[in-house]
């Protein structure tokens, strides 16, 4: 396959490499159509480079779609750094790494991901203007996961609203799968603000034992959570677990929660549809924290980016409307939306306007 083939349709695809420090990082920037790439830097011992290109080229389309469809003026991209963090993650080698962020010119925006945490952003930062989640006192949002568990938690309401007509998960029975930094804070929605009956399954016992102290809820082993008769679904811990498997064994209504990924192939989607399970697309359902974070390059407003979160709600019934009315999946409805906001803000960029150095002349 040629390299222009492999790359898809993504605008640049960049390499980077640093020997002093043993700096080796890819960039690849999918769609600028709708503002800078912004997404995450993955730091991982990845077995080989073509399965680090391969991973850092899916993970940037997938940006675009979740920025898209978040109504962001953002665009897609994501970075790869490979190796082993706990064995090669130094001051030098994030510093390196920022230099190359800022060689792009903002054309990339990076951030925290697997591998990679706030305070390797705020080593980044003092390279580049261009990285975002960065700390607090340097003028960050945070941790991104309450945001993105309030995303998840609108996106249940959303499913009540389309299956049962309800604005309320009052009595509704929800099985979490995975209790970790959003999966708790679903919990704790879903539970205080929502007055569910919750049931969660995590294959670390000290973040269940967390859970059903503070909110008292039930729980089950992890190899059954995906089949406890219930409401809704939350997956909230790993990709792929909605697959031909699963499905002939899931029990619920509906399906929303954070994880990246969850059907194992998009004819899973349609799979969900014809059995009458609402699934709310991975990509809308945990925008809250993407949301969150890009609030930051406005100088970030806590009260401005909980509201901007709420979009998560409005674009799911959207969602929901136009795979109703054209008889497609949620998941193909979903892509739908996505790429016609590209299409049709992209149409946008065929007026001229001044920049300010155009108006200096
Ligand atoms: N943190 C965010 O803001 C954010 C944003 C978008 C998407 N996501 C996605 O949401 C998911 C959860 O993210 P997180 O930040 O809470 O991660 P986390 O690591 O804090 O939590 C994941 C939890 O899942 C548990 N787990 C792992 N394997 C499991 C299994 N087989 N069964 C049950 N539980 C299992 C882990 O023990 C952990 O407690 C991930 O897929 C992540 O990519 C997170």
């Amino acid at each position: 396959m040629s390299v222009f083939e492999q790359f898809e349709q993504h605008e640049q695809v960049v390499y980077f490499s640093d020997s002093p420090s043993g700096l080796r990082a890819i960039i690849a920037i999918r769609s600028t159509t709708l503002g800078p790439a912004l997404g995450g830097t993955r730091f991982y011992p990845y077995a080989s480079e073509d399965a680090a290109l391969e991973d850092v080229l899916r993970l940037s389309r997938g940006m675009t779609y979740k920025a898209a469809a978040a109504r962001l003026d953002l665009g897609g991209g994501k970075a790869v750094i490979l190796g082993d963090p706990h064995r090669v993650k130094s001051e030098e080698l994030l510093r390196a790494y920022g230099r190359f962020v800022e060689s792009l010119g903002g054309r990339y925006v990076t951030a925290e991901d697997v591998g990679t945490s706030r305070a390797d952003m705020d080593v980044i930062r003092r390279e580049t203007r261009f990285v975002a989640g960065v700390s607090p006192s340097l003028g960050g949002s945070g941790d991104p996961s309450p945001s993105t568990a309030y995303g998840v938690y609108l996106s249940m309401l959303a499913c009540a609203e389309e299956v049962w007509h309800e604005h309320s998960l009052r009595g509704r029975r929800i099985a979490v799968q995975g209790v970790g930094k959003v999966g708790y804070n679903v919990v704790k929605y879903a539970v205080e603000d929502g007055g569910a009956q919750v049931v969660v399954a995590d294959v670390d016992v000290d973040s269940v034992a967390r859970v059903v102290r503070d909110f008292g809820v039930q729980t089950v082993p992890t190899e059954q959570i995906h089949a406890v008769d219930c409401d809704i679904l939350a997956p909230c811990a790993l990709g792929g677990v909605i697959n031909a498997d699963t499905i002939p064994q899931l029990r619920c209504r509906a399906i929303a929660g954070s994880a990246n990924n969850q059907l194992q192939h998009p004819e899973h989607g349609k799979a969900l549809a014809e059995l009458g399970i609402l699934y709310a697309p991975d990509f809308i359902a945990n925008a809250g924290g993407l949301i969150n974070v890009a609030d930051e390059l406005s100088g970030y407003a806590p009260e401005r980016a909980r509201a901007s979160v709420e979009h998560v709600y409005r674009t799911l019934r959207e969602v929901f409307t136009i795979a109703r009315e054209d008889h497609v999946s949620t998941a193909e409805a979903a892509d739908h939306y996505a790429e016609s906001r590209l299409e049709r803000i992209s149409r946008l960029r065929r007026y001229w306007v001044p920049t300010p150095s155009d108006t200096r002349r």
